[in-house]
């Protein structure tokens, strides 16, 4: 075929997923593989959520709301915001296309601090504008004093991931509301607040305390993590309501899913569900620091449910062959650490079997069993 793909779309390497557990087992013929690769819920989808969807099925012959009124509302009541202020999106990547496609044309810059969730990059990229990657400072958290330091004319948009994956590091308000400050018109900045349900550091900002009608503020939120909702892949932007005007002309009309939206709707008022999750992650990081203490093993202190491990040699070799113990886990050599990798905290089991399996491939330990 002689087809005439822009440049800037054949620049774009596809964005790399977390490795399917049964894409795993059909390679290397293994049957009991556990997944922490991806941040998602080890507890699984809340029970409401579940009962919610097999309570809509019934209606699945019919279009879904497409401005997902229930669900938007229910938002919007939980925030203290307006409905207009809410944009629900098949996952929040859904959101980061719309949001770029509206904003964004040839030629202009956006500041993506480097590493950090690589869908702003693909997503900037294929509206045909420019990454311009900001380093992270010294502690791994992104660095608004450098990000300052890039702006330009032609500079559109910042993206900020608060906590930052894949560094687990927040930002604080003192540093926050200095870089707002300064910040020229017309920058819009975007946060997202994928793993925010999961900071635990007062100074961490909450970026619905910066919500103004007249800044071009927007921040991102799923259910595909602290709620458990990632199969069902919905998600919401919190923005300015004349910014949600703009983006609900590029939004296709029925762009959440009838489940999703009502699985959403469900889970957002199961705070039970909610505390359990946080409950186990929290205990399950503590486990797995002082697992990998006693090892020897130096990983970085986190705010969210994944955190980085220095393995001190090829992450790449590391990751194949937990992989061959069936734990999947994430090399971060994509994300320009080549001797480190990423693991989100499972169930007691799972955490247990990731850390006999990191001792063994690092021949360490073999480290006493400790109760979780
Ligand atoms: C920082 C961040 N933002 C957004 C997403 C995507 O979320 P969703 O499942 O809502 O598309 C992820 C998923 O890993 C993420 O890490």
């Amino acid at each position: 075929m002689k087809l005439d793909i822009p440049e800037y779309i054949l620049g774009i390497d596809p964005y790399k997923p977390g490795k399917p557990m049964e894409e795993l087992e059909r390679e290397y013929g293994i049957t009991d593989s556990i997944k922490l690769a991806s941040n998602e819920n080890p507890l699984g989808p809340s029970p409401k959520a579940i009962e919610a969807v097999r309570d809509c099925l019934n209606a699945a012959h019919r279009y879904p709301d497409g401005g997902g009124w229930a669900l938007v509302s229910r938002i919007a009541a939980k925030l203290k915001l307006k409905p207009e202020n809410i944009v629900l999106g098949n996952g929040s990547d859904e959101i980061i296309g719309m949001l770029t496609r509206v904003l964004l044309r040839p030629g202009d810059e956006v500041l993506v601090p480097q590493p950090t969730f690589s869908m702003y990059d693909i997503m900037v990229r294929s509206a045909g504008a420019t990454t311009v990657s900001v380093p992270l400072d010294g502690a791994m958290a992104v660095d608004l004093t450098a990000i300052r330091g890039h702006l330009t004319p032609r500079t559109r948009m910042v993206f900020i991931c608060n906590p930052n994956n894949p560094t687990g590091t927040v930002i604080t308000r003192e540093k926050f509301e200095a870089f707002l400050d300064d910040l020229p018109a017309g920058v819009v900045v975007v946060i997202d607040e994928a793993y925010i349900e999961f900071v635990t550091d007062p100074d961490c900002i909450r970026g619905t305390d910066y919500l103004r009608e007249d800044l071009p503020l927007m921040l991102l939120r799923t259910f595909s993590k602290a709620y458990g909702l990632a199969g069902l892949r919905i998600g919401y932007a919190v923005m300015p309501a004349e910014l949600s005007g703009y983006i609900h002309r590029v939004r296709q009309p029925f762009n959440a899913a009838l489940p999703a939206q009502v699985a959403a709707a469900a889970a957002l008022e199961d705070d039970a569900f909610l505390q359990r999750t946080l409950q186990t992650v929290r205990t399950g990081l503590t486990y797995l620091h002082r697992s990998l203490e006693k090892a020897g093993i130096a990983y970085f202190p986190t705010q969210s449910n994944f955190f980085l491990i220095h393995v001190g040699r090829s992450a790449d070799d590391v990751f194949e062959q937990m992989l061959r113990k069936g734990v999947i886990i994430r090399s971060m050599t994509s994300y320009g650490y080549t001797d480190m990798i990423r693991v989100n905290v499972g169930l007691p089991h799972e955490n247990e079997r990731f850390v006999q399996a990191l001792c063994e491939v690092l021949n360490v330990g073999p480290i006493p069993p400790d109760g979780q």
